[in-house]
């Protein structure tokens, strides 16, 4: 008698960065393997994940509101399993299921192929816990399930880990070691993606230009990755995330400015626009030397779009230091930023060596000033754009009116304009004629 496989459900909820994104992807392909399939409702699930994010107090506060609904779950369904998975399960380890007596299964971001064997665990009665952290596992051959992407723009997650040591940052402890993926895998994928009709490749890693690749056949550095990735089609669009500061080099200025296909849009976090502070954060650079990449940017790729991570209120960031980080802003013109509160992260270096010493109410206004001036370039930047024709990727039909598409252009803009016959996955030329802080309003040219 044939016995057809039972399939069980799946439901995945993310937090975080977009690296968390890819890697519950890789869960869902691991779990597929098994026979569980994603569903969109909790309520119906035999297993809940929660994949965390613990970069700021504020994400892991938001994950634990969350549990506490999922206990809830647990609670009319005692047959649930319920797993905590990413940078919270790594950081808190088996402190996290004393504090959470109904979470079943705690897995660290490098211990996902030891999934299948943990829920066996689960389903014998007993709690699964895997925290441990790898030098050398990228889950390079598996193939993520996609959920949730457009269909058009996908990511692929180039490299793992961060060994920066920035004071602040609590990634290097939940994520362990840098190592690179195998490039070839890299191609593979990229090309398997645009065979299904994608046109957007987004290369993620924490550092990806500190990505290195090394065999018996020589060195892969990411200029070449990059220049790899390109060579699939003319038709498919490259981008990359996150970039350090540090590794912007010459070469991979001058790959971008050569290569139409590779976008030119740069995010390059700089914290801090203070010498001093940045010292403190141990960024390895200083103001000067970030400027002075910004200046080589533009000066090979004018009109490159460029964002931002900032931090205000950093250990010992005085009144000078904050309007150094309002004048650095001015001077390179980001088109966009994300701006955080320093928030102090258990067992970081600024935790155990430095006072959290901005008050919160300073850290708060010196926040707002940053965010009103980012309002205030992001819409000078838009509103020179206006009159500009720009080549967009069309990604969907716009959330604000069925009559119109919404894409990007290469500097990572969002442009909408009138549908006509066009649908996702076009390259349309749109000229601009109007815009608000974070949007372009054009029309096709022909
Ligand atoms: N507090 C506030 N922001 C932080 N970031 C990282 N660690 C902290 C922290 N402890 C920010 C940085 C980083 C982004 C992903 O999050 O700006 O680039
Ligand atoms: Fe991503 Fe950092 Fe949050 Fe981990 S802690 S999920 S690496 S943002």
């Amino acid at each position: 008698m044939d016995l057809k496989p039972v399939t069980k459900k799946l439901y995945i909820e993310t937090y975080g960065c977009q690296m968390n994104v890819s890697d519950s992807e890789i869960v869902g392909s691991i779990m597929k393997n098994i026979g569980y399939e994603q569903n969109d409702n909790p309520e119906n699930a035999n297993v809940i994940f929660i994949n965390t994010c613990s970069i700021r107090d504020n994400a892991e506060q938001t994950v634990r509101k969350r549990l506490r609904e999922i206990k809830a779950l647990k609670k009319k369904n005692p047959r649930l399993t319920v797993g905590i998975l990413g940078c919270m399960a790594e950081r808190l380890k088996e402190k996290l299921i004393e504090e959470q007596e109904f979470v079943d299964l705690i897995v660290g971001p490098d211990a996902y192929r030891d999934l299948p064997k943990m829920i066996q665990t689960v389903e014998s009665g007993r709690k699964a816990i895997n925290v441990l952290l790898s030098e050398e596992e990228t889950y390079a051959e598996i193939e993520p399930v996609r959920y949730g992407d457009n269909g058009i723009s996908a990511f692929i997650s180039i490299m793992r880990g961060c060994q920066n040591w920035c004071t602040y940052c609590v990634v290097p402890f939940t994520r362990g070691k840098e190592r690179s993926r195998d490039p070839q895998t890299i191609v593979v994928e990229a090309q398997a993606l645009f065979d299904k009709g994608y046109k957007e490749i987004t290369l993620l890693g924490q550092n990806v230009n500190s990505y290195a690749w090394e065999n018996e056949n020589g060195n892969v550095g990411f200029p070449a990755l990059l220049k790899m990735v390109a060579a699939v089609s003319p038709l498919l669009r490259v981008r990359f995330a996150t970039s350090h500061p540090k590794d912007i080099s010459d070469e991979l200025i001058l790959t971008i400015a050569s290569h139409h296909n590779i976008c030119n849009y740069i995010h390059l976090p700089v914290q801090s626009g203070s010498s001093a502070v940045l010292k403190k954060m141990h960024r390895k650079y200083t103001r000067e030397w970030y400027l002075e990449r910004i200046d080589t940017i533009k000066k090979h790729i004018p009109d490159v779009g460029l964002s931002t991570d900032i931090i205000a209120g950093f250990c010992t960031e005085t009144e000078e230091d904050h309007q150094n980080t309002l004048s650095l802003m001015e001077s390179v013109g980001y088109d966009y930023a994300f701006m955080f509160k320093y928030s102090e992260r258990p067992d970081t270096i600024a935790a155990k060596r430095f006072a959290d010493d901005v008050p919160d109410d300073v850290k708060s206004r010196r926040l707002q000033e940053i965010i009103k001036l980012q309002q205030e370039m992001s819409l000078r930047r838009n509103r020179a754009d206006v009159g500009k024709i720009f080549e967009v990727l069309v990604e969907q039909v716009s959330k604000k009116s069925d009559a119109d598409l919404a894409g990007r252009n290469s500097q990572n803009k969002m442009i909408v304009f009138p549908r006509k016959d066009f649908k996702p996955g076009d390259y349309v030329m749109v000229k601009v004629h109007d815009c608000t802080a974070a949007t372009l309003i054009g029309t096709s040219v022909e």
